[in-house]
């Protein structure tokens, strides 16, 4: 049996003085599944992702994400829940600077209490897995963008959760990094069993994806 992790039932989302930005919107993903939505700029897929990651809610419509009804969630379960269960990256400049590689991958521990020796190790053995430890000790002004953004995905699943949300997380990244990006991102999901929405404006980085949808005009339809 496939659960699913995100449910969105005829949601409809608009902001104080505008139209809709998502009409009659009704999406799931099943656990495991590594989603790919791409659709232009204004067409609603930062709206969309962050009501999935509890950021925001919607205006009309149910939604459930990780098993939780999100319009019962209060401010203190919406931010328990997107600690220990949500991981998210955005599209640049996620790192603490000021930290180096390791400790920024230990910050959502920290967050969640784990303590201090086996943060460090799970940090490592993590940047090791996925062949980043040479990167453990730089600060992200001692990184490139895409070595930036590896160590940004590795962070966001270092605790295990249940859901990654990725905000087009390769737009400051050429070609060839966003390619090594992407692969990390495949291989977060294979190996690990994360389930992955990512939006993006670039079809093809959409298409990076185990299945593939297309927002225009507030609705969202499936590809493949
Ligand atoms: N907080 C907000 N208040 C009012 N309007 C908003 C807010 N956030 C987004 N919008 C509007 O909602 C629409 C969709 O914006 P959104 O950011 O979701 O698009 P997007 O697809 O992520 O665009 P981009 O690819 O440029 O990031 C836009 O018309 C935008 O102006
Ligand atoms: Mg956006």
């Amino acid at each position: 049996m496939t659960e699913a992790i995100v449910k969105m039932e005829d949601v409809w989302k608009s902001y104080a003085d505008g139209d809709y930005v998502l009409r009659s919107v009704s999406f799931e993903v099943p656990r495991g599944e590594f989603v790919g939505v791409h659709g232009r700029s204004g067409s609603g897929k930062s709206t969309f992702l962050r009501l999935i990651g509890l950021l925001d809610r919607p205006t009309k419509g149910s939604l459930t994400v990780v098993g939780e009804d999100a319009a019962r969630l209060g401010a203190s379960d919406s931010a328990r829940i997107r600690r220990e269960k949500l991981g998210y990256i955005f599209q640049g400049f996620n790192l603490v600077p000021h930290v180096t590689a390791l400790e920024n991958i230990e910050v959502p521990m920290w967050l969640n209490g784990v303590k201090g020796d086996e943060r460090r190790e799970r940090a490592m053995a993590d940047l090791k897995r996925f062949g980043l430890e040479h990167l453990a000790g730089r600060y992200p002004r001692e990184m490139s963008h895409g070595e930036q953004q590896r160590v940004a995905a590795i962070r966001a699943t270092v605790s295990r959760p249940e859901l990654i949300l990725a905000d087009e997380p390769t737009s400051s990244l050429d070609d060839e990094s966003a390619k090594t990006f992407l692969g990390l991102v495949t291989k977060l999901n294979r190996e690990l069993g994360t389930t992955v929405v990512m939006v993006s404006t670039d079809p093809d980085e959409a298409r990076a994806g185990t299945s593939v949808y297309r927002l225009g005009s507030g609705s969202l339809s499936r590809e493949t």
